[in-house]
């Protein structure tokens, strides 16, 4: 059995022990902060930032933070910035995959490279990229790029959607609704669907709560409602039922961010997550960098006297990375229900799944 399938039982003994800290289904690892876009909600990175923001750690050092991350898991998100434009990305994918044993490799990028690194796809299980339209015009108002830029953005989509079965990977398209980008929300669904493209939706997060306009909006409701009745019919929605529900009023969830680990560009471990690390705060922070460490569990030790477990109750975000498995793992049964019932969602591994 896997090692995350494993964890995935262990802590559904630890839920029942109510224990808070709970094993590792994923690590995120920000391989880069650097990127080419500049996204008009992304708040942490794009290009305006990439001066201010440290350079990526070289291949040797990458491999060791890589090397520490597998002891926890065989699951690994690559993100960034733009993974892509990590200097040897296309040989640090093919060492996780082969030196290092990943089972299951994720990219999440915004395809605008895609056709320099065809290489890597060999090696991936799935590729989610960012699109909040398939027009080109409106992609430029959300990514800030040339006309260009964003025409590569679509012909790599559209190109490498053909090749998913070949190359052995799956791909997905993560849109962020904002209330710039719903109304051509339903459109894109159709362009993933014309695409043989699997579709996630995530709310924008201003300072990690959904954007106020958002939670007062019908239209956004209309829509969340509108996408768990498609779903129902079919349509290859990845946002498991539970988290739609959730999305619909933004009912508060029970979140477990261990599931998760984040590790940022020069290795620091971000604990117990981003959100309460970005408060600066005595609740979290960057207790240790994993080049510094000799182990997975050392990393934790050292996290865990410096902040304490995790808040047992926290309703400070709404983010679906973090709110997805946690969902997922708590309610095994809506998690059962999701994987006989919807297929997009088993081809997806939505327990693991985690845009951001
Ligand atoms: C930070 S990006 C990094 C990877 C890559 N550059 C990309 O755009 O996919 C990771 C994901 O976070 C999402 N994201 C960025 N800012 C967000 C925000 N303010 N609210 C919700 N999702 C956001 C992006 O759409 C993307 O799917
Ligand atoms: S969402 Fe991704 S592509 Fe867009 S600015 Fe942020 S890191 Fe860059
Ligand atoms: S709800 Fe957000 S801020 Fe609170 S523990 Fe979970 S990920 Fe962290």
């Amino acid at each position: 059995m896997r090692a995350s399938d494993k964890n995935y039982i262990k802590n559904l003994v630890k839920l029942a022990r109510h224990d808070q800290i709970l094993n590792p289904l994923v690590v995120t690892f920000h391989i880069t902060s650097a990127c080419n876009l500049n996204c008009f909600y992304c708040e942490d990175f794009g290009a305006r930032l990439n001066s201010q923001l440290p350079p990526p750690l070289p291949l040797k050092d990458s491999m060791r933070v890589m090397e520490i991350i597998r002891q926890a898991t065989d699951n690994i998100v690559f993100t960034g910035g733009e993974p892509m434009l990590y200097p040897q990305i296309d040989e640090l994918v093919a060492k996780a995959k082969l030196d290092l044993g990943f089972e299951s490799i994720s990219i999440l990028s915004n395809g605008s490279l895609l056709d320099q690194h065809e290489s890597l796809l060999v090696y991936i299980d799935r590729l989610v990229i960012s699109l909040e339209s398939s027009d080109q015009a409106s992609l430029q108002s959300v990514t800030n790029a040339s006309s260009k830029i964003t025409e590569k953005i679509i012909d790599n989509i559209k190109h490498y959607s053909k090749r998913q079965g070949e190359l052995g990977f799956v791909m997905i398209i993560n849109c962020v609704l904002t209330p710039e980008t719903i109304s051509e929300a339903e459109q894109l669904l159709e362009f993933c669907l014309e695409h043989n493209l699997i579709i996630s939706f995530s709310p924008q997060a201003v300072n990690n709560w959904p954007r106020y306009e958002l939670l007062i909006s019908s239209e956004f409701k209309l829509f969340i409602a509108k996408l768990q009745e498609l779903k129902k019919r079919g349509a290859p929605i990845l946002g498991s039922y539970a988290y739609l529900k959730t999305l619909e009023d933004f009912n508060p969830f029970q979140c477990y961010p261990s599931l998760v680990p984040r590790v940022m560009p020069n290795g620091d471990l971000i604990y117990p997550c981003r959100p309460i690390e970005k408060e600066n705060g005595t609740h979290g922070g960057r207790p240790c960098n994993l080049l510094e460490v000799n182990s997975w569990e050392e990393a934790l030790n050292i996290a865990y006297d410096q902040f304490g477990p995790p808040p047992r109750v926290c309703t400070s975000c709404f983010q679906q990375c973090f709110a997805e498995p946690s969902l997922m793992q708590a309610r095994p049964f809506s998690h059962l229900r999701e994987l006989l019932l919807f297929p997009s969602s088993r081809k997806a591994k939505l327990s693991t799944y985690s845009p951001g």
